[in-house]
């Protein structure tokens, strides 16, 4: 038997990210669980789902662009952090080492063992939320998490977030080859 739970969202756990952009001259990060792949292969489509309140969102509209960070387990307590208190109230910029890639106004983490830069393609506009979807401009990862040209997430480490127990989670084992394990699968 199934519960009937409304319209509780249920796309848990979500990668944890840190947003970065550029706010009144000044890197701003805020810490962002709710984002979406829009389009794979070329050119590349992501989404951050952005509360209208936040500090962030006038900076990714002023410049047309924003980064997303993706902090390993160790980075738990500042990440949180930066979902605590907005930019509004404190200032975040001295927070982080910052590094610019291609777009020039798009402050990433020196810390965070990856991060995409993303200029702004299009915003749709929800109730309470602001949907930014970016077209990635330029992906940046530590050497040391790099296997061939691929991100080795075992290596990045990162950080998994549930709403319902509010709960920070990290990655489990690998379990099986994707396109590969359901080949020769038959309905028992
Ligand atoms: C784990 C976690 C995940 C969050 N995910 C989101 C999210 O996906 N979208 C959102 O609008 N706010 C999210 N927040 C809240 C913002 O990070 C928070 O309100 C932040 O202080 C806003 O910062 P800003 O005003 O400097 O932009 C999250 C907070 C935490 C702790």
């Amino acid at each position: 038997m199934k519960k009937d739970l409304g319209s509780l969202l249920a796309l848990y756990p979500m990668p944890v990210t840190i947003v970065g952009a550029m706010v009144n001259g000044k890197p701003n990060f805020t810490t962002v669980a709710h984002v979406g792949i829009m389009n794979t292969g070329l050119p590349q489509f992501i989404s951050i789902s952005m509360n209208k309140a936040h500090h962030a969102n006038k900076g990714i509209k002023e410049n047309k662009a924003f980064s997303v960070c993706i902090p390993s387990e160790d980075m738990m307590a500042e990440t949180d952090y930066l979902g605590i208190y907005s930019g509004a109230k404190i200032n975040k910029s001295e927070f982080f080492k910052v590094f610019h890639g291609n777009l020039g106004n798009v402050p990433m983490i020196e810390k965070c063992p990856v991060c995409m830069e993303c200029s702004l393609h299009d915003t749709i506009d929800f109730p309470n939320h602001e949907l930014f979807i970016g077209k990635i401009i330029g992906t940046f990862a530590e050497e040391d998490v790099v296997v061939g040209n691929e991100i080795d997430f075992a290596k990045v480490r990162p950080i998994l977030f549930d709403m319902s127990s509010r709960q920070y989670w990290k990655l489990g084992d690998q379990m099986g080859k994707a396109w590969s394990v359901g080949k020769n699968y038959r309905k028992g």
